[in-house]
């Protein structure tokens, strides 16, 4: 009897010890992101009326409510002129917004301002963007270029396109986050995009999805493939100009409307890569947009043409896309937004800005940001990305005097447009934590932060994304919390693009990639069939007489697309800024640094730097331990040592390999290299996936 009692005794403490366990493990593996609040205090919360969208607005006040106990809370539509259309205003007990959407994200601003401790004064708050997308690279049959996070929330296969209670709940959960940083729009599938995305069936799977984001205000939209008229539609051309084409165009338009009432319209990837686009039938990327944007106009819907374009020709790279777009600026419809990525080559660890921004002054022009984190070391390198893009932002392109951004160049402050937008390329994928690493949601949530705002800095976004994130469920003192834990992290975020602009690529240097992963380094890699414009020494241009891209009026004279006084500056050698030297200038290696170190050196230091920053990110996070539950500790542990062992081999890959040509000795005080030139090529010639580095 004793013995049975007591069997039972431990059975229940098993019980519930597991429980606890399993609840824990549930709770702790990323998958609730920043939205984590749960009320503290009851709410009244009155609303005149009801719908899908606001009803979410009202349950997420009633679910997340951290203000005074028993408060009424007032959610108002009103007509203010002030407001756009998805602006709020905001104070601590009543939100008023022209559309149910403005009042879920002033549901969201109050409720983070409540769990972050920021005040709420009497505010009116607008976006600075209408349209806020995220991008999917997924293809249909579930896999996603250039991610790192698993396969599709969207796409399960051709043959799997039935949808379930289990789709249905993490594209709800998906939307949920989205909305609560302002996102308005996703792209769902990649923009390689299959010509099959546009028939009937897959159409259905799509509208479902639409069905689910719609409540919490984001629009669908969908990245179409130029070419879909004769390979789906069984025409002989897919000329832009063609009655037939157009009115294959038009005739799935009405078909995607009727299933989809606010489909927001299409992305285009033309002529580029490889993609078909009008210019296969003689006709121009404006003939092509025009005629696509026609078709959507009676809907609202629009067309956003990417920039992205260069062919192998002997023109800079770094040109080719203003040199393609330039001409045709004022010929596009006012429902044409050209996507422009931040930088003229592509999503390199640092960029200047594409000149095309401020430049095309009678054409709508979006920003496309990577959040996915190709060539940042994916989802294994702690990059917090939201100081890269408020450096972008924030650059001055002089287009319309002092101060003409690149964030007033494309929100409409500057230039008069219909639609002002930005895109950023998404992270997410099925694994437990959406995105691969922990540290990796920041940069899903600092995009939707910078597309509402602007204006907003990185520290800010930081703050709240670890406040959010990593509220501590114990007891802590906050005074540990905050000397221990949010500073140091806080800090340890906002280097972390340096440092790994400073282990991969300093002073300008781009694109040194070995093959086709965009993982590891490879100043080498240049095999002798691949174009010169896919492989590195075309990029650093190393060699016995200095490094880096002439880009002056001597070189290829790109310092030539931007607005003076840029091209002055960036062309003179005592005023380009030295993050962008070797993108602009070919110098040699004993050239002297304003450090009054040789270039060598000052390569040296940089790439040396960037290592000993990732040390200290371990001890950082290492140090703030006991403020992290055990599971989210030990998965960044683990990435960062590995972040620091790629580090340094970035470092000794690129000095050993550069010093061939500089011949000089890498600084005696600097740590030396601790791997073999050799065995880190062999490793790149070990890597299953080989390709073109474009
Ligand atoms: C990069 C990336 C490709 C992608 C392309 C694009 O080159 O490596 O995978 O398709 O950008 O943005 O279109």
């Amino acid at each position: 009897m004793l013995t049975n009692k007591n069997n039972q005794v431990k059975h229940t403490v098993f019980c519930i010890f597991f429980l606890i366990f399993s609840i824990g493990l549930k709770a702790e593996d990323g998958h609730r992101l920043w939205l984590r609040a749960s009320a503290t205090s009851p709410v009244i919360v009155q609303c005149a009326r009801h719908s899908a969208t606001l009803d979410i607005a009202v349950n997420e006040l009633k679910k997340g409510w951290q203000g005074r106990p028993g408060e009424t809370v007032i959610l108002k539509l009103v007509k203010d002129k002030q407001l756009k259309n998805d602006g709020f205003r905001l104070s601590a007990t009543e939100i008023q917004a022209n559309s149910e959407t403005g009042i879920l994200y002033g549901v969201y601003e109050l409720l983070r301002r409540q769990q972050t401790g920021e005040p709420v004064r009497n505010e009116l708050i607008n976006p600075s963007y209408n349209l806020r997308l995220l991008n999917h690279w997924d293809n249909l049959n579930g896999t996603i270029e250039r991610g790192y996070a698993g396969y599709s929330i969207f796409w399960h296969g051709e043959d799997s396109l039935a949808v379930s209670d289990r789709d249905k709940k993490l594209w709800a959960e998906y939307a949920r986050a989205n909305a609560s940083v302002g996102i308005n729009g996703s792209v769902l599938n990649n923009v390689n995009a299959s010509p099959k995305m546009l028939t009937s069936e897959i159409l259905q799977r799509a509208k479902a999805i639409a069905d689910v984001l719609r409540p919490y205000g984001i629009k669908t939209f969908l990245a179409v493939n130029f070419a879909s008229p004769q390979v789906i539609g069984g025409l002989e051309t897919a000329d832009p100009l063609d009655p037939e084409v157009k009115k294959w165009w038009y005739d799935k338009a009405k078909e995607i409307y009727s299933l989809i009432p606010d489909f927001g319209g299409f992305l285009v990837k033309a002529n580029s890569e490889g993609q078909p686009g009008p210019q296969n039938f003689g006709r121009t990327h404006a003939d092509g947009a025009n005629m696509m944007a026609d078709v959507l106009l009676p809907y609202g819907g629009i067309v956003m043409w990417r920039a992205f374009v260069y062919d192998p020709s002997d023109e800079d790279r770094a040109k080719q896309a203003y040199n393609e777009f330039m001409p045709f600026d004022g010929q596009f419809r006012e429902n044409v937004i050209i996507q422009v990525k931040n930088g003229p080559i592509d999503f390199q660890p640092r960029e200047p800005f594409s000149p095309l921004f401020g430049a095309m002054k009678h054409t709508a022009v979006m920003p496309e940001l990577q959040i996915t984190q190709e060539y940042l070391g994916q989802s294994t390198h702690l990059v917090f990305l939201s100081t890269m893009w408020e450096e972008f932002l924030q650059s001055d392109t002089w287009q319309e005097g002092e101060g003409s951004t690149v964030a007033r160049c494309t929100d409409g402050s500057i230039f008069d447009q219909k639609y002002s937008a930005i895109a950023g390329v998404a992270n997410i994928g099925l694994d437990a934590n959406w995105c691969g690493h922990h540290f990796a949601q920041a940069n899903w949530y600092a995009f939707g932060r910078l597309a509402w705002d602007n204006s907003l800095s990185s520290a800010q976004i930081a703050d709240e994304w670890l406040k959010l994130t990593f509220k501590p469920e114990k007891q802590f003192s906050p005074i540990d919390w905050n000397l221990i834990f949010l500073l140091p992290v806080k800090q340890m975020m906002l280097e972390s693009h340096e440092a790994t602009v400073n282990y991969m690529m300093p002073l300008g240097l781009h694109h040194i990639f070995a093959a086709n992963h965009h993982y590891g380094p490879g100043p080498w890699w240049a095999p002798k069939d691949w174009r010169k414009d896919w492989t590195p020494p075309y990029y650093h241009q190393a060699g016995d007489d200095g490094i880096g891209f002439d880009r002056t009026a001597n070189g290829s004279n790109a310092v030539s697309q931007y607005h003076e006084p840029l091209t002055t500056q960036l062309g003179n050698l005592q005023t380009c800024p030295e993050a962008y030297l070797l993108w602009f200038h070919h110098l040699p290696w004993d050239y002297n640094m304003k450090s009054g170190r040789t270039l060598w050196d000052e390569l040296c230091y940089h790439y040396d730097e960037g290592v000993q920053q990732v040390r200290q990110f371990q001890k950082i996070w290492d140090k703030a331990e006991r403020f992290v539950d055990a599971e989210r500790f030990s998965a960044v542990q683990k990435k960062l040592r590995e972040q620091s062992l790629n580090a340094g081999e970035w470092k000794d890959a690129c000095l050993l390999y550069f010093q061939q040509f500089s011949k000089m000795p890498v600084p005696y005080e600097l740590e030396r290299p601790v791997n073999n030139l050799e065995t880190l090529m062999e490793k790149d010639r070990r890597m299953l996936h080989r390709g073109p580095t474009n």
